[in-house]
């Protein structure tokens, strides 16, 4: 079968490599793919919003199956053109795609079907919303309500916070379109737990849970990031918690998606925090994390071709989704400076790594000697799986410690926090 997988990041180098371990897998197309994915498969450089591109790429090179991975191509529809080509693909079209592209939409969603999330309110003019963050509890978490890569969402301690926040996304204009709305809703506290679930609009089959490290610094502090680090299973969703989830929030979900006339077919991202008052959802994204993606598919047993197939095709009920009862952690290597200003083309010497760990590539690119140079934020995720987390993790930082690059920057402090969880229930 040939394969095409939209996208260039450590998800979809994970979900590359996953792939590539179905022997009828015989090619795989990534577009844009990048330095590592070049290892695993053909790489194209046609940018993942280039639907156009993407589409005449697909009428003169037919493929056999199709994987959109990140989020902007599902909310541009790419799915939806590649359905309208006969290709058969694994992602949500873009009406579903929404549940991650308008905050508002989701959370709509969430208070008309009951699925417990933060209070909220939705403002579209800047004037009411600055009214209205002066006189709210606070903390408060203001979010743009499109896409802005994970930066759009602001936590207001204050009421300058709060003010400087709304500012920003309605006046300043720092996310473009994206923050012309606005959602602002109550704080929540708890542990954070990410569950992607495979689903095809009618069965939901979650993953192993995970856990990511959004803050760039450690002890949770500094900018929020794409993510810094993940580890799975995360040891706060217990099988009390999953059963929960399952009934309030997973199959309301799917269920609420069918009645709004825009059935999810493809992997679902829940991005929940336990409450004292149980589970509740902090966010939706229409697609595997990143770089959750790259410690849960390491776990799974499945073929994950068969599982997408069956996604697309409606036929997850007859399909097993297994997970090993190991453990992994990935650590991410990034640049100096991230997620603010950053150089790029800073080479990178991998030592042993890749003999120790599995090394997914998130921004990597060649320099003109044909050497493996740093090409984004986040460069490098070290990835070790293990039969238990404080084994992961020791590895993957052993695995870390080998890679060097000037400027390189990771967080020290991955799985500390689960483990930690892990010892106190002991
Ligand atoms: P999001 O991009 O929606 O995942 O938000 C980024 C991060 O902000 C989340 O992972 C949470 O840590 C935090 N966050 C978002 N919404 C809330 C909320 N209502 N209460 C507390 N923290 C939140
Ligand atoms: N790791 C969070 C995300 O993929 O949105």
């Amino acid at each position: 079968m040939k394969i095409l997988v939209v996208g260039g990041g450590g998800r979809e180098h994970a979900i590359i490599k996953k792939l590539k371990q179905n022997p009828e897998v015989a090619h795989i197309v990534a577009l844009p793919g990048n330095a590592g994915i070049a290892a695993d498969a053909e790489c194209v450089n046609i940018r993942t919003t280039d639907i156009d591109g993407i589409v005449d790429y697909v009428k003169r090179n037919p493929v056999d199956f199709a994987v959109v991975a990140p989020d902007d191509p599902l909310a541009l529809g790419c799915v939806d053109r590649l359905h309208a080509l006969g290709v058969k693909c694994f992602g949500p079209e873009a009406k579903a795609a929404r549940i991650e592209a308008s905050k508002v939409f989701a959370k709509n969603l969430m208070k008309k079907y009951g699925i417990p999330t933060a209070a909220y309110e939705v403002f579209d003019d800047a004037k009411q919303a600055l009214e209205y963050v002066q006189a709210c509890p606070l903390p408060v978490v203001v979010k743009a309500d499109g896409l802005a890569l994970g930066k759009g969402v602001v936590i207001c301690f204050t009421r300058q916070d709060a003010v400087s926040a709304v500012t920003a996304a309605m006046v300043e204009s720092v996310f473009g379109k994206s923050g012309s709305r606005i959602v602002v809703e109550e704080y929540l506290e708890g542990p954070e737990v990410s569950v992607l679930a495979f689903t095809d609009g009618h069965v939901v089959r979650p993953m192993v849970s995970s856990m990511d490290h959004k803050r760039a610094g450690d002890g949770d502090t500094g900018l929020n990031t794409g993510g810094m680090g993940t580890i799975a299973p995360n040891p706060c969703y217990t099988p009390e918690v999953a059963e929960r989830c399952m009934k309030e929030i997973f199959l309301p979900t799917i269920a609420a998606m069918n009645a709004e006339g825009c059935p999810f077919k493809g992997c679902l991202y829940f991005g929940l925090m336990i409450t004292a008052d149980g589970p509740k959802v902090i966010e939706y994204n229409c697609r595997f994390g990143d770089p959750e993606t790259q410690v849960v598919l390491p776990l799974m047993k499945s073929d994950l071709l068969t599982v997408m197939l069956a996604v697309e095709n409606g036929t997850l009920a007859e399909t097993p989704v297994e997970f090993s009862d190991g453990a992994a952690c990935c650590v991410m290597l990034a640049s100096g400076g991230y997620p603010g200003k950053y150089e790029k083309g800073k080479p990178i010497d991998l030592g042993k790594a890749p003999e120790m760990a599995e090394i997914y590539h998130s921004g990597t690119g060649r320099d003109a000697e044909g050497n493996l140079v740093t090409a984004g934020g986040r460069v490098l995720g070290v990835c070790c799986t293990a039969g238990d987390l404080k084994t992961a993790v020791e590895r993957a930082y052993a695995a870390a410690g080998e890679v060097k690059w000037d400027g390189m920057m990771l967080r020290r402090d991955i799985g500390q926090r689960a483990l930690r969880i892990l010892e106190k229930r002991c």
